[in-house]
């Protein structure tokens, strides 16, 4: 697979930080000590490292890690697992998103983790692994996410799962709480709530695999997080709690952008490196 660029910029996360936090230019230009042309330039996308780095502490960002993203010098790099896991991205609009697909190599029992704007590629992957697909979990159910549902569930026939928060339209779907737990073979699946993005947003943690593993849907990106303008405060304190506590090896499988790790998140996320 090409390499998947990260999924926000540096200006695209001081937006929303500034947005969650509702602040106003004119305030955050105030409390940043800088000249509303300068903040102008700077969300704009113009890489100016002093202002970038004072505008980054009214927002509680960390100014390291931002002034990093905007000149692009880190870019994740996860671990390969050898085998019972397939990443999937496809466009939607002018941007890609990701689903994956993860299965028990002995019993080849296998779940979806959202389903993309085509399925194509992952029932190419379930035939040529010759994996029976028994779960299809959402993440959330913006419209990027599911758009391929219809044609995954009726060729396959796997049920379809999502948070009892999450608004699903679709019918027979079957809801679960946080702290469900599903069984692949040897593989074990939790569910965490990390709402903020939407409702019932909700990240699955995988255990069996070569490594540990969370789908976290638009909770959090590499170098960035899912918009959350009016549960920005929820939002960070669920990733905080619930998946910046997990260990610090496991694999980050976000709804946008590239895999990365807990260990990478904690040093180079402005929301979460401090
Ligand atoms: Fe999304």
């Amino acid at each position: 697979m090409a390499r998947i660029p990260l999924e926000d910029n540096f200006n695209d996360v001081i937006n929303k930080a500034q947005r969650g936090l509702k602040m106003s230019d004119a305030q955050l230009a105030e409390r940043s000590e800088v000249s509303p042309e300068d903040l102008a330039a700077v969300k704009s996308g113009v890489i100016l490292d002093a202002i970038i780095r004072r505008i980054a502490r009214p927002l509680r960002l960390s100014a390291d890690a931002l002034e990093a993203l905007a000149h692009k010098r880190f870019y994740p790099i996860a671990p390969v697992f050898p085998r019972g896991f397939a990443m999937f991205n496809t466009p939607h609009g002018d941007m890609t998103v990701n689903s994956y697909l993860i299965w028990d190599s002995s019993t080849r029992v296998a779940a979806a983790f959202d389903t993309g704007s085509s399925c194509t590629a992952m029932l190419d992957t379930i035939a040529a692994e010759h994996l029976s697909l028994r779960n299809i979990f959402l993440t959330h159910t913006h419209e990027d996410h599911i758009a391929a549902l219809p044609e995954l569930a009726a060729a396959t026939g796997a049920e379809v799962w999502a948070s009892e928060r999450e608004p699903v339209d679709y019918p027979g779907a079957k809801a679960f709480k946080e702290h469900a737990h599903f069984h692949l073979g040897e593989l074990a699946i939790k569910t965490l709530l990390t709402t903020g993005h939407s409702p019932g947003l909700t990240s699955f943690y995988v255990t069996g695999l070569s490594w540990p593993l969370a789908i976290v849907g638009d909770a959090l990106f590499a170098s960035s997080m899912g918009g959350s303008p009016d549960h920005y405060a929820g939002q960070l304190r669920n990733n905080h709690d619930k998946i910046f506590t997990l260990p610090r090896d496991l694999v980050i499988a976000p709804g946008h952008g590239p895999l990365t790790t807990l260990a990478l998140e904690k040093k180079h996320n402005p929301f979460f490196a401090h």
